[in-house]
């Protein structure tokens, strides 16, 4: 173990610290996250103007999409880290995937995010992806904002969309903007708290940061600014508002059971700004981490842990990479760790941010940073790197899949390269694998849902090139195996996952029923019990 090169003053670590903001957007495909990313990039200064980076006429890219499948389908598959500073503030925000057959990577993105962004539709509420998510996000209790999208469009009532939020997320909902009109009407949002009405003008297509001009409630102006009519039901809104919700309390909004929200649209412009003030004031920066060794603190020595893993990212770059969330201390490129769960030294000389294609070497970096580190193949998902060699993560989320399919190579020569490729693209989660013990027929892939399998297959083809063929199964259902060893041993039916664990897929939830019936000495559960990485 060798000591940081350049011991840092402990007050610079504190105010390093005490400005980090580390997020995630959770939302349902389509509700606006990647033009909100994009958006929060423009003000943010990351970008000149939104969809810059990549524009090309008639299609859609962003700052953050670079793998050519994303490019043909228009969604986002990868994860990256983007950052910026605002007021003073330095950004972290993790682009997780928005399509629902992503959600393990999802997952695992969140577990690197101090708070959450939820995006919702106006028009739409609360949809299925977003509750995944938000449960995700309640189970780690980080605080969660919410955004609702797409004023400029009709939209469902303001109140009716609080008390979704609510009814179905179990959460208070508390605005501290609120709508003025909606879809042709929609004038601006009225900041409950400063008694300010923000009016906004549509600009084309949002390039631009839309001009802002505040007024009072009571303001004569008012109704010049919205018309007669909305400055009247704005102030009955305000009026019930006031007496009848919930106010914001920021020791609720820290533990995760009360949400501050905010309204816009982000295609124009509408609110962005103003909610990324009040996001870098209300959202909290790093804390402490749960581990092996008892809660680590982020003024700690350094450590880091792995959170996702990616293989060929750029063409340009034909390597692996792994991200690292920083959990404590001064990270300082070149700096020698241990790597934990090996107990394997390693000097990290090769670190950057990642913007698209774009690499910048990371010199120095605090808690709640990300970092990506070239992966010379020792790192997993949840291992630990650390000055302190003994520090490891208790956990770390998986998914149970819901469907199956077998593959066959096409090409039985090339079977190393297909190995090869099943183990890598496993290992960043694209789908998890499952090996029939006799050795005698290829894997079975599972995953949340069969759009990941076309990922893989794609994937595998592109940058492995292995052809191969895939056939969704019946399955429906896997459960871990647990209980008496010679008990599981004797009942085991030949299927184990990638970590050597015995496995069993079912059919449906009646097989699965039928089976526990039959051998009620096995336990049937839906993750393996111990994911310690030791
Ligand atoms: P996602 O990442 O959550 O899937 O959503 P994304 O930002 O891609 O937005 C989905 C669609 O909604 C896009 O339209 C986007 O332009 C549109 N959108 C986003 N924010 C707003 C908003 O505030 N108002 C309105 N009216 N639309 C919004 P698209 O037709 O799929 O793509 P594009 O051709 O517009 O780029």
């Amino acid at each position: 173990m060798t000591a940081p090169q350049h011991p840092m003053p402990s007050a610079q670590l504190d105010s390093e610290i005490a400005r980090r903001r580390t997020f995630a957007i959770i939302s349902h495909p389509d509700a606006g996250k990647t033009t909100i990313t994009e958006k929060l990039l423009l003000y943010g200064g990351a970008i000149q103007e939104a969809g810059s980076v990549t524009a090309r006429e008639g299609t859609r890219h962003t700052a953050s999409d670079w793998m050519s499948i994303e490019q043909q389908r228009g969604i986002s598959i990868s994860s990256s880290a983007l950052t910026f500073e605002y007021q003073g503030r330095h950004v972290n925000l993790l682009d997780t995937p928005g399509h629902q057959d992503f959600s393990e990577d999802t997952y695992r993105t969140l577990t690197a995010a101090d708070s959450a962004l939820m995006v919702l539709d106006a028009a739409r509420g609360v949809q299925t992806q977003t509750e995944k998510l938000f449960a995700v996000c309640r189970n780690r209790e980080i605080p969660i904002l919410t955004f609702i999208n797409k004023m400029d469009r009709p939209a469902l009532d303001p109140f009716e969309l609080l008390a979704q939020v609510e009814e179905t997320l179990g959460i208070v909902a508390v605005p501290l903007t609120w709508p003025i009109g909606d879809g042709p009407d929609f004038k601006g949002v009225y900041d409950l708290a400063r008694g300010e009405v923000l009016v906004f003008e549509r600009t084309a297509r949002g390039k631009h940061r839309a001009p802002m001009q505040t007024s009072g409630l009571s303001d004569p102006r008012l109704g010049e600014l919205v018309g007669a009519d909305l400055a009247a039901k704005l102030q009955q809104d305000v009026e019930l508002i006031t007496g009848a919700l919930e106010h914001f309390d920021q020791d609720k909004f820290l533990a995760g059971t009360l949400t501050p929200v905010f309204f816009g649209s982000a295609m124009n412009n509408f609110g962005i700004e103003h909610f990324l003030h009040n996001f870098v004031e209300l959202a909290p920066p790093p804390g402490p981490v749960e581990t092996n060794l008892g809660e680590r603190q982020p003024t700690a020595p350094f450590s880091g842990f792995i959170f996702k893993l990616q293989a060929n990212m750029s063409k340009q770059h034909r390597d692996r990479t792994a991200y690292m969330r920083v959990m404590s201390g001064h990270f300082e490129r070149g700096m020698d760790v241990t790597h934990t769960r090996t107990g394997r030294k390693l000097r990290l000389s090769q670190a950057h941010t990642l913007f698209a294609q774009d690499r910048e070497k990371v010199e120095d970096a605090y808690p709640g940073d990300i970092v990506g580190l070239v992966n010379p193949g020792v790192f997993q998902i949840g291992d630990v790197i650390s000055l302190d060699t003994k520090l490891q993560l208790p956990s770390f989320p998986r998914f149970t899949p819901e469907t199956f399919a077998t593959i066959s190579l096409r090409d039985v020569g090339k079977r190393k390269a297909f190995m090869k490729g099943l183990t890598q693209l496993a290992e960043e989660g694209v789908v998890q694998v499952f090996y029939p013990t006799d050795g005698a027929r290829d894997p079975y892939l599972g995953a949340v849902g069969p759009l990941q399998f076309e990922v893989f297959q794609a994937r595998l083809a592109e940058e492995y090139g292995v052809e191969v063929e895939m056939h969704i199964t019946g399955y429906q259902l896997v459960r871990w195996l647990a209980g008496d060893a010679g008990e599981v041993s004797r009942f085991a039916r030949h299927v184990e996952d990638d970590q050597g664990r015995p496995v069993m897929l079912f059919r449906s939830s009646y097989d699965l029923d039928y089976t526990r019936e039959q051998h009620p000495e096995i336990e049937f559960l839906p993750l393996p019990r111990d994911l310690t990485k030791v």
